[in-house]
C-alpha cells in the first residue's frame, strides 16, 4: 500500500480533496487529491535541492530556483547528500496510478518532495509547488517579504487527458518566435502541453518551406489594416504589403525545442483546402480558377459571404484544387517539410469551412468526379482529404482535420477535431476516430467574454462561465476515443499578444482544468475564487487578462405599456451595480441596481458600474439607449 494511502487510513487527514472543494488552496487546475495537514514549510535564505540535473530537467530546475530566488535574494545550492529542503525524485518503480505526467508533492515542515514517473510529472509538481507559494513568487524582481510558507500537503495528481491543448492562430496576425515563447511560459503554468500553431491561412503563411520561396515572399505578407476585420477596404494596388512574418526552418526548431523543454508538443496546421488564399496568391497554379492570378493574400477586406451559412459563399477561390496533380506535389513538399520540423505524431490539415462554389462550375472537378464516380462536392473534397491522408502517412505521420472532414468520408485514422460544438466528435468518437474537443459552445478565445460595447466586437460571446461548464468527455462515448480538450484563439480580430492573452485568461483557466481535473461536479465559486487569486499572480507577471467577469450582463425588454425594461446580471456573486440615466459617471454612491429599470423616455445612455463593498470591480459600461432599443425589439 502506497504511503499515501496509509496516512489517510491512520491519520485522518484535516481536509481530504478529491474533487475543486478547497477554498484554502488555490490551485489551478485543481488536483486530484489533496490532503491538508497540519503546520507549514518555512523558506529557507538557503535552499537545497536534491536533483539529478539533467538536460530533460534543466527548465524544471530552473523555473523553481528562479521563483524560489528572484523574489526573495535567497540562495539556492544543489545537495545530494539527503540533507536537502526540496526533493525532486524520479521514482524507481513506476507508480501506475501516475502515468506519464502524474506527481506527488509532499510539503512537510522541514522538506518538500516531489515524486513522480517521468520529467514531466516532476514539471508539474513544481508547478503545483509554485502555486502554494504567496503570489510574490511570480515577481520578476526582488520584494521585501521575509518568512514565505507553504501550507503543508499531500498531493497526489494526474490529468484526465493527455492532450491539453492552445491553439494559437499565428496567420491572421503574425505573432514573432519571442511573442510564441511568451505564450508558451503563460500556457505550462496551468499544465497545458500542447501548442496547435495555426499556420497558413488566407491572410498569411507563416512557415518557410525549401523549394517554394513564393509562400513567403508573397505569402506572408499584406497590408496592414486596423479596425473591424473582415470589413476593410479592399487595398489598393499602391499600398505596401509588408505586414506579417514568418518562422524559418531555424525559428521552427528553436520553438520546438524550447517547448519541448518545457514538456509541450507543437502540432502544426497547414489549413487546406480552403482558407488558402495565402498560397494561392504565391502559387496560382494551384486554384480551380485562371483569375487567381490576379489574387493577393487577403488584408481583413470581405472575400466570403456568410448570409447563406457554412460552408460560405467564396466571393473569389480560396482553395487549392482537388482536380490539379500539381496541388498534391504541392503538399508532398509542404507536408515533407513539416514533418521533419516537428516531431509530434500528427500534422493537422485543416479541411474546414472549404467553399464549392467554385468547383462546382470548374471543368476539371467535373471530370474528376465522373473519373473517381463522386456524386457530390463533399465526396469531392473527400477525395482531396484522402489523397492528403496518404500524403501525411507517407512521412510517417497521422492526419488530424477539423470535424467537416467527418462529413467528407475520412476513415478512422483521421484524428478530429471537433469544433462546430461537441456532437461531431461524439459521431468521431462513435466511429472510431481519436478526437480533441474543442467546441465553440466552450472553447473558443477569440469569442467576446462580455458585452461587446466593451469588448472587441466578434460575432459571439463566450462567458467564462460557461467555459468552466466544458466538459470534454461526453457520457455516451467511449473515453478512450476523446485524445484531449482545447481552446482555440483565433486572431482575426487580435492584433498583439497583450490582447492575446487577454482573450485566453481568464478562460485558458477553465478550459486547464477541464482538460486535467476529474469529471466531478463542477462549483463555479469555488473556482471563481481561485480564478481572483491567479488575476493577482498575472497581475505579478504582468500577463494581461480579461476583467470581463466583472462586468454586468445586460436583458433587455419592452414590458406591455412599451416601455423598455432593463434587467442588469452579473456572472459571478457578491457584486454591487451603480447606475445612472444623466450622462454622468455612477460610482457607489448612485442608485444601486435591485429590480428591473424602466429606461427614462428621453434617457440616451445607461452607465453602470459594478462594485465589491467599496471598490470598484468591473469597467464603467456606457450602454447607449438607441442599443437598448434595438435589442429589445431583436427580443420580440
Ligand atoms: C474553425 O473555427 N473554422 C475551425
Amino acid at each position: 500500500m502506497k504511503l499515501f494511502y496509509c496516512l489517510i487510513l491512520f491519520f485522518p487527514p484535516l481536509f481530504i480533496y478529491a474533487q475543486p472543494n478547497n477554498k484554502t488552496l488555490n490551485l489551478i487546475p485543481a488536483p486530484v487529491s489533496l490532503v491538508r495537514n497540519t503546520g507549514n514549510f518555512t523558506l529557507p535564505q538557503k535552499i537545497a535541492i536534491q536533483s539529478t540535473q539533467t538536460a530533460e530537467r534543466s527548465q524544471t530546475l530552473a523555473i523553481l530556483k528562479e521563483r524560489l530566488t528572484v523574489p526573495t535574494g535567497y540562495s539556492v545550492t544543489y545537495d545530494n547528500t539527503g540533507k536537502a529542503t526540496i526533493f525532486l525524485i524520479l521514482n524507481q518503480k513506476q507508480d501506475s496510478l501516475l502515468g506519464n505526467e502524474g506527481y506527488q508533492l509532499s510539503v512537510e515542515t522541514d522538506k518538500i518532495t516531489i515524486r513522480a514517473n517521468q520529467e514531466a510529472g516532476l514539471f508539474y509538481g513544481v508547478q503545483t509547488l509554485v502555486q502554494l507559494f504567496p503570489k510574490e513568487i511570480e515577481s520578476k524582481t526582488l520584494v521585501n517579504q521575509a518568512n514565505w510558507q507553504c501550507p503543508c500537503v499531500e498531493i497526489t495528481d494526474y490529468p484526465k487527458l493527455s492532450w491539453r491543448g492552445l491553439m494559437f492562430d499565428v496567420s491572421r496576425h503574425f505573432f514573432t518566435k519571442t511573442e510564441v515563447k511568451q505564450y508558451i511560459d503563460a500556457m505550462v503554468r496551468y499544465k497545458y502541453n500542447l501548442l496547435h500553431l495555426h499556420l497558413t491561412d488566407d491572410e498569411g503563411w507563416r512557415i518557410e518551406i525549401k523549394g517554394l520561396p513564393k509562400l513567403t515572399e508573397i505569402g506572408a505578407w499584406n497590408v496592414k489594416r486596423t479596425g473591424y476585420f473582415g470589413s476593410f477596404l479592399p487595398p489598393t494596388p499602391d499600398e505596401p504589403r509588408d505586414y506579417g512574418g514568418y518562422y524559418t526552418h531555424e525559428d521552427i526548431k528553436e520553438l520546438v525545442a524550447y517547448a519541448k523543454a518545457r514538456f509541450v508538443d507543437i502540432l502544426p496546421e497547414i489549413d487546406v483546402p480552403g482558407h488558402s488564399l495565402a498560397a494561392v496568391a504565391s502559387y496560382p497554379e494551384l486554384s480551380c480558377t485562371p483569375e487567381a492570378v490576379n489574387y493577393k493574400v487577403r488584408s481583413g477586406e470581405k472575400i466570403m459571404d456568410w448570409s447563406r451559412g457554412a460552408p460560405p459563399i467564396a466571393l473569389l477561390d480560396n482553395t487549392l484544387c482537388p482536380a490539379n496533380e500539381k496541388v498534391y506535389d504541392f503538399l508532398d513538399k509542404v507536408v515533407s517539410q513539416v514533418a521533419a520540423l516537428f516531431p509530434f505524431p500528427y500534422i493537422h490539415m485543416g479541411g474546414d469551412e472549404a467553399s464549392v462554389n467554385y468547383w462546382q462550375k470548374t471543368e476539371a472537378i467535373s471530370q474528376l468526379m465522373t473519373r473517381e464516380n463522386l456524386k457530390s462536392m463533399h465526396e469531392v473534397q473527400g477525395y482531396f482529404e484522402r489523397r492528403v491522408e496518404k500524403i501525411v502517412q507517407s512521412k510517417g505521420k497521422k492526419l488530424m482535420g477539423w470535424d467537416e472532414v467527418l462529413e467528407c468520408g475520412v476513415k478512422p485514422t483521421t484524428a478530429i477535431m471537433s469544433w462546430r460544438g461537441m456532437k461531431y466528435g461524439i459521431e468521431a468518437a462513435k466511429n472510431k476516430h481519436e478526437v480533441v474537443m474543442s467546441p465553440t459552445t466552450y472553447a473558443y478565445l477569440d469569442f467576446m467574454q462580455a458585452d461587446e460595447i466593451t469588448e472587441p466586437k466578434v460575432y459571439a460571446t463566450l462567458r467564462l462561465n460557461k467555459c468552466y461548464e466544458f466538459e470534454p468527455i461526453p457520457d455516451s462515448v467511449d473515453s478512450k476515443y476523446i485524445k484531449g480538450a482545447q481552446a482555440n484563439l483565433w486572431t482575426e480580430q487580435v492584433y498583439n499578444i497583450r490582447q492575446a492573452e487577454y482573450m485566453t485568461w481568464p478562460r485558458g483557466f477553465a478550459i486547464a482544468e477541464a482538460a486535467w481535473t476529474p469529471k466531478g461536479a463542477k462549483d463555479w465559486v469555488n473556482f471563481f475564487s481561485r480564478v481572483e487569486e491567479h488575476f493577482k499572480r498575472l497581475e505579478i507577471t504582468e500577463t494581461k487578462y480579461a476583467p470581463s467577469v466583472y462586468d454586468p450582463i445586460f436583458v433587455v425588454r419592452r414590458n406591455s405599456d412599451k416601455k423598455l425594461i432593463v434587467e442588469l446580471k452579473t456572472e459571478i456573486e457578491g457584486l454591487d451595480m451603480y447606475y445612472s440615466f444623466d450622462n454622468s459617471f455612477p460610482d457607489h454612491y448612485y442608485p444601486k441596481y435591485t429590480q428591473p429599470l424602466v429606461v427614462p423616455i428621453d434617457a440616451s445612455i445607461l452607465r453602470v458600474i459594478t462594485y465589491r463593498g467599496k471598490k470598484p470591480m468591473g469597467r464603467m459600461m456606457h450602454m447607449p439607449v438607441e442599443e437598448l432599443k434595438k435589442r429589445s425589439s431583436k427580443n420580440k
